[in-house]
C-alpha cells in the first residue's frame, strides 16, 4: 500500500468508531489517507479525531464554512475510494445518483476503483431494496467488501456487521497490488449465461444458468489487463468494466456466430455458457394455440460451439471448458475434454452444496490434458474466478 493515495467516506452508522483504527492502519500500512465524512457520521466520531489520524483536513460537505471542496479533484486524486461504513442510505444514494452530499459528490466523480463496507441491521441487510441497491453497485464495477455475521448493534445476532478494519485494509491492499499487466494484449473470449431457443414469439426453451460465473471471469480477466469479449445470453446480470465488451445473444445459433467471429484473435476462449444442445425445429411465427390432448415439440441439434472452435485451434490458443455433471462427474469431464480439445476443464458437480446454478459460490475441479487434477474448496464466484485466470496465465 505504500504511496497509495486512500479516499476515506465514513457514513452515519454506529461502526464509524472503527473508522479511526482503519484509517491508522492505512497509514501504517504506507498510504495517504484524505477522509470525507457525512455530517450524521460527524456524530458517531469528530472530525478531530480523523483529521488528527490522517493528518489531513476532513470534510464533511461540498461547501465548507468559507471553501469549496473540490471533490473533482478529491475523485481523481484517489488510487481507490473505500466507503466504510456504507449506510442503507449512503448504499441507495451511490447506487441512483443522489448526490447531496460530499461522499456522493467525490463517489460520481471518482475514476479510480470504490470499495464499499456495508454496516446495518440484519433485516435492513436483507431488504430487497437493499439488493437490489447492492447489485447495482456491484455492476457499475465497484467492490462489495462482504459484511461479517454476529452481534449486531440492535442486540440482534445475524448478517450486516461491517468487516474488521484489517479485513477491509487486507481487501484493499490485495486489490490495489494485483499485477494487472500479466494478461496485457491478451484478446480473452468468453461465452456466458444460458441460451434461450425461441418456440413462438412468446415461448422458449431455456435453463437457469444466470451468467454470473462468466461474468465474474470475465472481470477478472479484464482486471488482469485482457481484452475481453463476453458473449452473453440472456441474464439480468451485466458489467460495466472498460476492458470488457459485452455481446448480447439469446440463441446457441447466435452465440456460435459471435464467438467464431471473435475467435481468430483470442489467446484464450472460455466457454462458460449453457448452451442449449436442442432447439425448436420449427418455430412458429404466431403464438402457439392450445388444443386437446398432448403435444410434442421435435427438436434438433443446436451447433456446439466448444467442439467448433476446438476444431479451429492454433497452437498459440488455448479453449477452457465447463462440466457441469450430476454423475460419473470426473469420467464425463475427461471425455469432454479431450472431445472438444479443450486444454483444461473446469468440472462443477451439481451434487456439491453452494456449486452451480443460482449460487453466488462455487466448486470447481480443474482438470488438464495431463491429467494434472486441482480440486478446490468451495469459494465465492470472484474468487473461483481468480483461481481459473491463474490457471490460464501458466499457459502464457
Ligand atoms: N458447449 C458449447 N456449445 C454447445 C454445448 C456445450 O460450447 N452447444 C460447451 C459448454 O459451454 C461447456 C462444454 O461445452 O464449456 C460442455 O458443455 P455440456 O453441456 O456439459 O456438454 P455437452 O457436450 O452438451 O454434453 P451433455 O449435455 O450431454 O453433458
Amino acid at each position: 500500500m505504500k504511496g497509495k493515495k486512500i479516499l476515506l467516506g465514513i457514513t452515519g452508522s454506529i461502526a464509524a468508531y472503527k473508522a479511526a483504527s482503519l484509517t491508522r492502519l492505512f497509514i501504517k500500512a504506507g498510504a495517504e489517507v484524505q477522509v470525507l465524512m457525512t455530517p450524521s457520521a460527524a456524530k458517531f466520531i469528530t472530525p478531530l479525531t480523523l483529521s488528527t489520524l490522517s493528518k489531513n483536513p476532513v470534510h464533511t460537505s461540498v461547501i465548507d464554512e468559507s471553501s469549496w471542496n473540490n471533490h473533482v479533484e478529491m475523485g481523481l486524486w484517489a488510487d481507490a475510494m473505500v466507503v466504510a461504513p456504507t449506510t442503507a442510505t449512503t448504499l441507495s444514494k451511490m447506487a441512483n445518483g443522489i448526490c447531496d452530499n460530499v461522499i456522493v459528490a467525490t463517489y460520481l466523480s471518482a475514476r479510480c476503483p470504490v470499495f464499499f463496507a456495508p454496516a446495518m441491521d440484519l433485516d435492513m441487510w436483507k431488504h430487497p431494496a437493499t439488493l437490489g441497491n447492492l447489485a447495482k453497485l456491484q455492476s457499475y464495477g465497484n467492490h462489495l467488501i462482504p459484511v461479517g455475521h454476529g452481534e449486531l448493534a440492535s442486540g440482534l445476532v445475524g448478517a450486516g456487521r461491517m468487516a474488521e478494519p484489517e479485513d477491509i485494509v487486507a481487501f484493499v491492499s490485495k486489490h490495489l497490488t494485483k499485477d494487472n499487466t500479466k494478461l496485457a494484449a491478451k484478446h480473452v473470449v468468453i461465452t456466458a449465461g444460458p441460451t434461450f431457443e425461441a418456440l413462438d414469439p412468446v415461448r422458449f426453451i431455456g435453463n437457469h444458468s444466470s451468467g454470473k460465473m462468466g461474468i465474474c471471469i470475465a472481470e477478472e480477466a479484464a482486471e488482469r489487463g485482457a481484452k475481453v469479449s463476453l458473449i452473453l445470453g440472456p441474464s439480468k446480470l451485466s458489467t460495466n468494466h472498460p476492458n470488457v465488451e459485452t455481446i448480447r445473444i439469446q440463441s446457441a445459433q447466435e452465440m456460435y456466430e459471435a464467438t467464431v467471429e471473435r475467435y481468430a484473435t483470442a489467446d484464450a476462449t472460455v466457454m462458460a455458457a449453457a448452451v442449449a444442445d436442442y432447439r425448436p425445429k420449427v418455430v412458429s411465427t404466431e403464438k402457439i394455440k392450445k388444443k386437446d390432448g398432448e403435444m410434442a415439440i421435435e427438436l434438433e441439434r443446436t451447433k456446439d460451439i466448444a467442439a467448433e472452435v476446438g476444431k479451429q485451434k492454433r497452437s498459440d490458443q488455448i479453449n477452457i471448458g465447463f462440466a457441469l455433471e450430476t454423475q460419473n462427474e470426473m469420467k464425463n469431464a475427461q471425455k469432454k475434454l479431450i472431445k472438444k480439445n479443450f486444454d483444461f476443464i473446469v468440472l462443477n458437480s451439481l451434487n456439491d452444496k453452494g456449486a452451480g446454478f443460482k449460487h453466488d459460490t462455487n466448486k470447481i475441479t480443474i482438470v488438464d490434458r495431463d491429467n494434472n487434477i486441482q480440486e478446490f474448496e468451495l469459494k465465492s464466484k470472484q474468487a473461483v474466478a481468480a483461481d481459473i485466470l491463474d490457471k490460464i496465465e501458466t499457459y502464457f
